[in-house]
């Protein structure tokens, strides 16, 4: 079901669209996330000439949380262009997982066709700290 949550969410993501910098692929995409306390922080695509330091719309808008001090979200909305709306990449998922482990995903398009997931269904063995953690006290790295 899409709540009026959802709607906001989506907005602030086909608003911060706006701003994508896709000058080589030409695809615009938009992303706003919400804090567990109900902030909303919004992102798009950011492509480089050097094409693979390029950053997803998802993780600027992460990015953005993060570093105003909001590392726990609880959900994303994530607007592309026309047709089916289209998940978030694997390197995106990660990252999401991170800061949310089961994540509302909400995707959209300009056409207002709207699609609500869990980000379980989408990565549902993301790795964790945790494996860190075991390494380091396995090596002792941390005495
Ligand atoms: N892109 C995103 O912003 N999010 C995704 O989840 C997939 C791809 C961007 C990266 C690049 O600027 C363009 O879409 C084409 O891959």
């Amino acid at each position: 079901m899409v709540t009026d949550e959802d709607r906001e969410l989506l907005e602030a993501a086909l608003e911060a669209q706006k701003q994508a910098h896709c000058p080589f692929s030409r695809y615009p995409v938009g992303a706003a996330v919400r804090s567990t306390d109900g902030e909303l922080f919004t992102g798009c695509n950011v492509e480089s000439a050097s094409f693979s330091l390029t950053c997803c719309a998802e993780r600027v808008a992460v990015f953005k949380a993060v570093s105003e001090g909001k590392p726990k979200l609880e959900a994303c909305a994530i607007v592309t262009i026309e047709g089916k709306p289209a998940p978030p990449c694997g390197a995106c998922r990660q990252v999401l997982f991170e800061f949310g482990h089961n994540m509302r995903i909400v995707l959209g398009n300009p056409e207002g066709e709207v699609r609500v997931l869990e980000l379980f269904d989408l990565l549902p063995e993301g790795f964790t700290a945790d494996q860190l953690l075991q390494r380091a006290e396995q090596t002792g790295d941390l005495d």
